[in-house]
């Protein structure tokens, strides 16, 4: 479908500058792979990652990010295919960060080198309880204009999580349920973007984590995209910058992202698709004292 974009309908760009202070953390594919079976993404994929390729589109998204925000890097390590996705480390706002508690007993050896880099670069670690698992910003997202945190649960957070985010950030945390397995983490399917808008899709969440969304994002702000769009991760996306990364983006999503003051880029990632993730999953937003600051004082 063609969409028409009439001027009336047609918001400010949010193009701008790299925004100061905005920092994102890569972690290089050294030894990406697709080596066990946590989500259905990996079922009948092991060992079937092109790990040449998936170099290549890595540094493709290094390289559209780095030219709009400062990136950081931790060091992959070895027997640790998944760790290229800092999405999970942890979540951070200003100083502190929550690291976190993975479900998957395979990705738990990350969370000691994740807290190592955050450590070292002198981020108050919250403590977190033993027992509730959290696979950070994958599943806690937060919004871009009010002071409240996106938490995803039912496959791999705990429902709980929402509750220990919400008293170590200090905002509302707002629990949504994950009910397809396809869209395990909550950044597969949801994505807060600049002035309010929500980019997500339906189909993923149950019906009261619909009607929290409804409840605080008007209709006009919610960019809702179809199951085609979300099976090519079009919701992992990472925006810098005003623009919109993301793996992929149909005609029409792109006219309502463009509509709505944004620029979608295009960056295929399909060999970290075959392990469920994509452009955002691939980023955690490591924001600076500045940012925090800012947000606080609104
Ligand atoms: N294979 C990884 C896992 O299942 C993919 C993680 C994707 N990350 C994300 N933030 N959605 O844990």
């Amino acid at each position: 479908m063609n969409v028409h974009l009439k001027a009336e309908t047609m918001h400010e760009p949010h193009l701008r500058a790299a925004q100061p202070g905005a920092r994102i953390l890569m972690c290089a594919p050294d030894h990406f792979g697709v080596d066990y079976v946590i989500n259905p993404w990996m079922e009948n994929q092991v060992g079937r990652a092109d790990l040449k390729r998936a170099r290549e589109q890595w540094e493709n998204l290094r390289r559209h990010l780095g030219a709009n925000v400062s990136l950081d890097f931790v060091a992959p390590a070895e027997g640790l295919p998944d760790m290229v996705f800092t999405a999970n480390a942890g979540l951070a706002i200003g100083d502190t960060v929550a690291v976190a508690r993975f479900h998957a007993k395979e990705r738990r050896p990350e969370e000691d080198l994740f807290r190592d880099w955050f450590e070292a670069r002198g981020f108050t670690i919250a403590p977190w309880p033993e027992d509730i698992a959290f696979e950070g910003a994958g599943d806690a997202l937060p919004d871009r204009a009010q002071p409240l945190i996106w938490c995803g649960h039912g496959w791999r957070s705990h429902a709980r999580a929402a509750e220990h985010l919400a008293d170590i950030f200090d905002r509302e945390a707002v629990g949504l349920k994950l009910v397809d397995p396809r869209f395990y983490h909550l950044d597969t399917c949801l994505c807060p973007l600049s002035g309010g808008w929500l980019m997500y899709y339906p189909g993923a969440f149950d019906e009261a984590a619909r009607e929290e969304i409804a409840a605080r994002v008007p209709a006009q702000r919610r960019i809702e995209v179809d199951e085609a769009d979300a099976m090519g991760f079009a919701c992992n996306a990472v925006e810098a910058g005003g623009r919109v990364f993301m793996n992929a983006c149909s005609p029409s999503l792109q006219g309502r992202l463009a509509a709505a003051g944004f620029q979608p880029v295009v960056t295929p990632l399909s060999e970290f698709l075959k392990s469920g993730g994509g452009a955002k999953c691939l980023t955690l937003e490591v924001q600076s004292r500045a940012y925090s600051e800012q947000t606080a004082r609104r």
